[in-house]
């Protein structure tokens, strides 16, 4: 059996060094550490106000890491050429708000379709798998496999939040559950992220059928206390 994959979202390290407009901590540094430690890829968030990573950063984790690099974009024009010039392994489109603190939540795939078709055609074409970031909802997981993408990442943020202020989770572990199944009968690798610790990672490892979990905030907080290289093998562990 296949185990299940880790994606390490390095944006934070990024935040840390933005913060006071210094070159450290390097995200090419913790980009190379998560993978010798165990990561099976490494994600980017490069956001339109590049308020952490930016396009050097993308340039130089892209010429140096030797496991996939994994970005996450928005679908716009501008975002789309970057991603076909700089051509990452993997492409996670996901929904972007200026003011949002972090990506509150899944893709709108109703919102402009006929563009989200074209960018994803594109990079595929330019040999990138392409993902979107959805809701555990099965319309949207219909919708997605009509986008002819090769994956879907569902947002867990929901679960997360409940988990760790020990709410009942059953409800919307169940909306993960049936998400995952839908997306593996339609034949699109699933993957899970947002929001995850060490506690909800576990609880979803329990749902057959996720592929890759992509972690990053509690991930790179929790390296503040164990170190990176300690807290990427722990969730490898976890994700057995
Ligand atoms: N997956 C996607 C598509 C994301 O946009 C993010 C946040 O950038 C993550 C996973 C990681 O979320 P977190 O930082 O909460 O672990």
């Amino acid at each position: 059996m296949n185990r299940i994959r880790l994606g390490v979202n390095i944006d934070h390290v990024a935040t840390v060094r933005n913060a006071r407009g210094e070159n450290y901590p390097s995200p090419l540094r913790a980009a190379l550490l998560a993978k010798k430690n165990g990561a099976d890829s490494v994600t980017i968030h490069l956001r339109e106000d590049r308020r952490h990573i930016n396009e050097l950063d993308l340039k130089q984790i892209k010429s140096k890491l030797k496991i996939p690099l994994n970005l996450e974009i928005a679908a716009t024009k501008e975002m789309l050429r970057i991603a076909i010039k700089n051509k990452p392994s993997f492409i996670c489109i996901v929904p972007e708000k200026r003011r949002e603190i972090t990506t509150e939540g899944g893709l709108n795939l109703n919102f402009n379709k006929n563009f989200l078709r074209k960018v994803i055609n594109k990079l595929k074409k330019n040999k990138s798998r392409v993902s979107l970031f959805i809701e555990p909802n099965l319309k949207d997981i219909k919708l997605s496999k009509k986008l002819n993408v090769d994956c879907i990442e569902i947002h867990t943020g929901k679960f997360c939040r409940l988990v760790n202020e020990n709410k009942i989770y059953t409800n919307e572990l169940k909306k993960i559950k049936s998400a995952v199944h839908l997306g593996n009968d339609l034949g699109l690798e699933v993957h899970a992220g947002h929001g995850l610790t060490f506690k909800s990672a576990k609880i979803l490892t329990k749902i057959k059928g996720i592929k890759e979990f992509n972690i990053g905030h509690f991930l790179i907080g929790e390296s503040i206390f164990l170190g990176l290289g300690k807290t990427v093998k722990k969730f490898r562990r976890i994700l057995k």
